[in-house]
């Protein structure tokens, strides 16, 4: 909902004082919310209430009779990404189904280019009546998206259906509509992120100073695409913020390299922005050492990416960083090569703001026809950005 534009139309009816509470969500969820009421809507709801709420003046008529200024109901339909009419009233539903123009609210849906949700609220015969059901189901047909009332205990004190679906619901519908719409919906993407641990015995361990902070930018900005993610994760002290993301914490590269082969196979992307450690000590000693001099024998680890590069299918994609010192795009390309990868986010230790610990980067995005494109320093948030930007356009 973050940045989303929202007409909100509110009528005359009792349920008009939930619009408060809807208001108040769709804010809360980050959209921008412009309400109109009709006259009839002012009597059960302030609109100083909405105003506040909604942090927009509240537009009723046409125009203002003080100063001419006029509410254009072409501009208003045209800036909406989504019109919500709640409550409707079986009066409103009757006029849209009709094309009546005869308040500002009625004429800026019949303008409105958008997806128009209508909640409606009404007693329970009227609800039932022949003129409302078949207005409703003419709206319908027009492409019009209704959100059924409940069930329950009616303002006339009757048992019914007629009360307004709770505002919690709605803003949760508009969600689940905006949410489909998204590019990586459907998509299954596994992250690495962050440094590995190696054992040395049961207090130390080597590792690197990899902050994890990239991998789990990218795996937020693909989650708010609409991407589930799984974030293979190795020590850090971050949290994930969205819903979509499973975390999975893992320590060695060895457990690591075990999970995402696991998560690969039934993914449709893999992004490895894990600074994996590239060697581990031969043994791992169990209990803590206590001379005061040795030689530590290091062994490789697995190459995690080489392995996923020769599961990799046709139908996946995998994505590589590569963190270097010199002979940059050279080296990059290598990885490519030996990895299998689709293209690979280089970031070179010689760019000041980018590495380790910071929350800048300055990255070059190289495909494996070799095309470099060069970003800016930017925050890792937005280089996330523009890494799921590229993903989505080979997509
Ligand atoms: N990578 C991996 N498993 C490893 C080492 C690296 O999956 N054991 C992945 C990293 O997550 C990264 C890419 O491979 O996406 C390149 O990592 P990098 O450390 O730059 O490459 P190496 O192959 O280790 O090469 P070198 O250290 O010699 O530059």
């Amino acid at each position: 909902m973050e940045n989303k534009k929202i007409l909100l139309g509110v009528t005359g009816g009792i349920a008009a004082y939930k619009a408060a509470i809807l208001v108040r969500l769709l804010v809360k969820a980050g959209a921008q919310v412009q309400i109109i009421m009709t006259e009839f809507a002012k009597k059960f709801i302030t609109p100083l209430t909405l105003a506040t709420l909604s942090k927009r003046p509240i537009l009723v008529q046409f125009f203002d009779v003080e100063n001419g200024n006029w509410n254009s109901h072409v501009d208003l339909g045209l800036w909406a990404d989504a019109m919500i009419i709640a409550p409707a009233t079986a009066n409103t539903i009757a006029k849209m189904a009709n094309g009546v123009a005869d308040n500002l609210l009625v004429t800026t849906y019949l303008s409105a280019r958008c997806p128009v949700f209508i909640a409606p609220a009404m007693d329970l015969d009227m609800y039932q009546h022949f003129s409302t059901q078949k207005n409703i189901e003419t709206l319908k047909k027009y492409g019009n998206i209704f959100i059924e009332p409940e069930t329950g205990e009616l303002a006339s004190g009757l048992i019914g259906k007629g009360r307004m679906a709770e505002p919690e619901q709605i803003v949760a519908i508009l969600n689940d509509f905006f949410d489909a719409k998204k590019p990586l919906v459907n998509k299954k993407i596994v992250v690495t992120a962050g440094p590995t641990y190696e054992y040395i015995d049961s207090v130390r361990f080597i590792g690197n100073f990899s902050s994890g902070k990239m991998g789990y930018a990218i795996a937020e900005s693909l989650a708010e695409k609409g991407a589930e993610v799984v974030l293979i994760s190795g020590p850090t002290h971050l949290q994930c913020k969205s819903k979509n993301i499973q975390r999975v914490d893992v320590v060695t590269a060895e457990d690591m390299y075990l999970c995402a082969i696991e998560y690969f196979t039934s993914s449709d992307v893999c992004i490895m922005s894990a600074a994996v450690a590239d060697f581990k000590p031969k043994e791992r000693f169990l209990q803590k050492i206590k001379q005061k001099s040795m030689t530590l024998e290091l062994v490789e680890t697995q190459d995690i990416a080489k392995k996923l590069g020769e599961m990799k299918t046709e139908k996946q994609l995998l994505i590589g960083f590569a963190l270097e010192t010199h002979n940059e795009v050279e080296n990059a390309m290598a990885k490519i090569k030996k990895k299998n990868f689709d293209f690979i986010v280089l970031n070179s230790l010689n760019d000041e703001g980018a590495g380790f610990h910071v929350d800048t980067n300055k990255v070059s995005i190289i495909d494996k026809f070799g095309t470099k494109t060069d970003f800016p320093l930017k925050s890792k948030m937005e280089v996330a950005k523009d890494i799921v930007e590229k993903l989505i356009e080979i997509l």
